[in-house]
């Protein structure tokens, strides 16, 4: 088996898969308050679609870890009957969800009877008031209430996303690591990217790692974590000595392109071979045409052949995706 190699001698075997572009929730940093347009229903894979796609990853191409996303996977019926389909693959993938956390109190046992392995949650700030700024929702309590959940389920560890924004939250970063090590969570920081639909991005607004890093140093004792990184994007350190770790994901600032495994499919049925590739490989189509699984493996492999050296968000001619990352998957 080749898998999905690259020009670069990268591997992925990584996948994200977005199970839909809706969200709950409209962080700014990735969609406008107002929302999309979604994409529409009938380009949407069907369950039994998106199973077979990742079978195939599973089955051929090497793919050992499946990450489901969206938009907010949690708003997909069927998530809990496709868990079980892929947790059924041999070799047995791992699988995990990239979630706001909304609903997820009332799915977590499913999801972990189903197979699901880990969760990670999206959590910006401790306070409602600037949840509902960040997000333009009032779901803060559904957010806390689904991350307990996931903890009871035993979809540890708990992994907590955290992304600070200039003049926000961006005094907030010690009360979040605090929170995460009372109730035994890893929170990770990431540098906000431009992928927002209304291209509000901006370096200067954007917190970087070393500003997170030097936020926490005023409070805790940070050492880098001696554990492998692998193609894992956070920075980790110990907290306070350990065992307690935070993760730091300088997506901007130090790009970690090199060791990317990943690929990705949209919930439209695209593979994209980075989050900022400007170019897509549509598998629907062939898929619905009555392509066999060596076929859409083939294809699969050749778009990600194409994969670029890097994400070039300081080259000049840096281009923004078309898609947003709600249509992307994170
Ligand atoms: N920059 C960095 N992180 C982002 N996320 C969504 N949009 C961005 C962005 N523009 C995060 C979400 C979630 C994960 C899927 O990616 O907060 O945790
Ligand atoms: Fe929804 Fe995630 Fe985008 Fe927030 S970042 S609006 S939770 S898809």
């Amino acid at each position: 088996m080749t898998g999905l190699l690259d020009r670069f001698g990268r591997r992925a075997t990584d996948l994200r898969v977005s199970l839909t572009d809706r969200c709950n929730l409209r962080c700014s940093y990735c969609m406008p308050p107002e929302g999309l347009p979604w994409l529409p229903q009938p380009d949407v894979l069907t369950d039994d679609e998106v199973v077979r796609l990742i079978r195939v990853a599973v089955e051929r191409l090497g793919v050992t870890e499946v990450r489901f996303t969206g938009g907010e996977p949690l708003l997909r019926p069927g998530l809990v009957e496709i868990v079980r389909s892929a947790a059924a693959l041999r070799p047995r993938p791992r699988i995990a969800l990239t979630t706001n956390g909304i609903g997820l109190d009332r799915r977590a046992a499913d999801l972990r009877t189903a197979g699901l392995d880990r969760v990670n949650v999206s959590l910006d700030t401790l306070r409602a008031d600037r949840f509902v700024r960040i997000s333009h929702r009032d779901r803060h309590d559904d957010v806390l209430s689904g991350i307990t959940a996931a903890a009871s389920a035993g979809l540890t560890p708990v992994k907590l996303n955290a992304v600070l924004l200039r003049g926000i939250n961006d005094d907030e970063a010690g009360d979040l690591l605090a929170y995460a090590l009372a109730h035994g969570y890893e929170l990770r920081f990431i540098e906000q990217m431009p992928l927002d639909a209304q291209h509000g991005w901006t370096r200067e607004g954007m917190i970087t790692a070393d500003e997170v890093e030097a936020a926490l140093r005023t409070r805790f004792g940070l050492t880098p974590d001696p554990g492998p990184r692998g193609g894992a994007p956070a920075e980790t350190f110990l907290v306070d000595g350990g065992p307690a770790k935070v993760g730091i994901i300088a997506s901007v600032t130090r790009p970690f392109c090199g060791d990317c495994d990943r690929t990705r499919l949209t919930a439209d049925g695209q593979v994209r071979n980075c989050l900022f590739a400007t170019q897509e490989s549509d598998l629907r189509t062939a898929l619905r045409s009555g392509a066999d699984d060596e076929e859409l493996a083939e294809r699969w492999s050749r778009a990600m052949w194409m994969k670029k050296a890097g994400h070039g968000i300081d080259n000049p001619d840096f281009l923004q995706p078309a898609r947003a990352m709600s249509a992307i998957g994170g």
